[in-house]
């Protein structure tokens, strides 16, 4: 393996998410090796990897389990297109899934990221309105700031018109937006007065929603429990249980995307199962292969199956596939990944961290540059204010920029998403490992 050069990255490689200006005075930082819930950087530091790579990973970097179950799959069948075949790997992951999933969801689609498993729900959830004679269903639900990837039918029922969408606004679906409130009930240290009317409120706000929109959606998408790049949002279940009510009274698929929330992060295996709600759609991806390769799921139900189901010539068909569609290496690590959560007890071992991550989170919370402190399950999140001013750092600070760089110095990454920090570590973090990071950021909020 070459070393790192700075100056051929800067001359070919375009990094995602970055203004990469930014890299003339700042690099990407290299990284050599990882190793448990560690990213080893090249210069020799270790830092825990605080915000799972993205989000993706559960069990900590090189697994053996996860690393064996790639090479033996991979000498055995390494890729094949998925149309017109299949393979065990792929079989094998959808019965294990299968028995762990909300009731109901028994069709199962794959892709290769968090993006395209939502690109495949909104095509699939539209087509099926059109194939059972919904005509005029052109439209999409969504929450206000929702994310759902970069792809463009994904953008179109993202947050509109932020820092990242809005140039997009011309080309993108059309999509109405409800705004939800965030629940008190997450921060450490809860203020609920009024909470019972605001939550009756934001009810009466939804029921309103679908009378003027519901009969022009084709689906309503959200992240359930919690709105992650929209800034770590934790809202009410009950809200989710009426978007439930609402969806089935108008006709409109719910689409869940669960991309995020997936695999344990909120405290059970599906963020969904909190508050009882079976969708239409289900959309996996991340934490699917544990985090080690780029996989994804739409799960839907027999009566959408259903309307894609007839003769060639009829064109019911779900036209969509990528070329990766089910590759055999990530569903045989995949398989191996939801093993673990049997033979680690890792959903366990992730409310001992949550548990941990609240009490450390809880001590932060009194920081004067701390507001809103909230946890669910291994999630924790709050704002960032000038202690000076009360308000949140202008955006010409780079306030998230600088406070990441400044973190790898200490051993942590960690990524504020604008003026929203929040941790969100591997599965299987030591509560210790937890302890450690949160103190870290104590000291460098000053
Ligand atoms: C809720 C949600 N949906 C979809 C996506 C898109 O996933 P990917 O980046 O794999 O395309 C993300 C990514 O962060 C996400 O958080």
């Amino acid at each position: 393996m070459t070393e790192f050069d700075a100056a051929f990255d800067r001359a070919h490689i375009w990094h995602p998410f970055t203004q990469m200006k930014d890299h003339e005075s700042d690099p990407p930082v290299p990284i050599a090796g990882a190793e448990g819930v560690d990213l080893l950087l090249a210069d020799g530091r270790r830092v825990l990897d605080g915000i799972s790579s993205w989000w993706t990973n559960i069990h900590g970097h090189g697994h053996p389990r996860l690393v064996t179950a790639l090479a033996r799959q991979g000498a055995q069948v390494d890729h094949v297109m998925f149309a017109g075949f299949t393979h065990a790997p792929a079989q094998e992951l959808v019965r294990r899934l299968l028995p762990r999933l909300p009731r109901g969801l028994s069709r199962c689609f794959f892709s290769d990221n968090g993006s395209t498993a939502v690109e495949v729900a909104l095509k699939m959830a539209f087509q099926a309105q059109v194939q059972k004679g919904g005509k005029g269903r052109t439209r999409f639900g969504a929450l206000a700031e929702g994310y759902h990837g970069d792809t463009l039918g994904a953008v179109g029922v993202g947050e509109l018109d932020n820092f990242m969408t809005g140039v997009f606004r011309p080309l993108l679906l059309a999509c109405d937006r409800l705004a939800v409130p965030e629940d008190p009930r997450r921060e450490v240290a809860p203020d609920l007065a009024g909470w019972d009317a605001a939550l009756a409120a934001a009810t009466e706000g939804l029921r309103t929603f679908f009378a003027a929109h519901g009969e022009r959606l084709a689906a309503f998408i959200a992240e359930p429990m919690l709105q992650a790049a929209g800034g770590m949002r934790m809202w009410p279940p009950e809200l989710l249980v009426e978007l439930r009510t609402q969806c089935d009274r108008h006709g409109v698929y719910l689409i869940l995307d669960e991309v995020a929330t997936g695999f344990g992060r909120t405290g059970t295996l599906f963020a969904c199962e909190q508050a009882r709600v079976r969708p239409d759609f289900l959309c996996l991806s991340k934490g699917l292969t544990g985090g080690i390769l780029p996989l994804s799921l739409t799960w839907t139900t027999d009566e959408v199956y259903g309307h894609f189901w007839g003769d060639y010539g009829e064109y019911r068909t779900f036209f969509h596939g990528h070329s990766y569609t089910a590759n055999p290496l990530a569903c045989a690590v995949a398989c191996a990944s939801l093993t673990l959560f049997d033979d680690e007890a890792v959903l366990d071992r992730a409310r001992i961290l949550g548990a941990a991550l609240r009490e450390a989170w809880t001590g932060l919370a009194g920081h004067p540059a701390v507001r809103q402190a909230r946890t669910l399950g291994t999630v924790a999140a709050c704002r960032i204010v000038d202690p000076r001013t009360g308000a949140p750092h202008p955006a010409g600070d780079r306030f998230s920029w600088r406070f990441h760089r400044k973190a790898l110095d200490h051993g942590l990454l960690i990524r504020p998403i604008g003026d929203c920090l929040y941790l969100m570590p591997p599965l299987v973090t030591p509560p210790e490992r937890i302890r450690e990071a949160v103190a870290t950021v104590s000291t460098l909020l000053g």
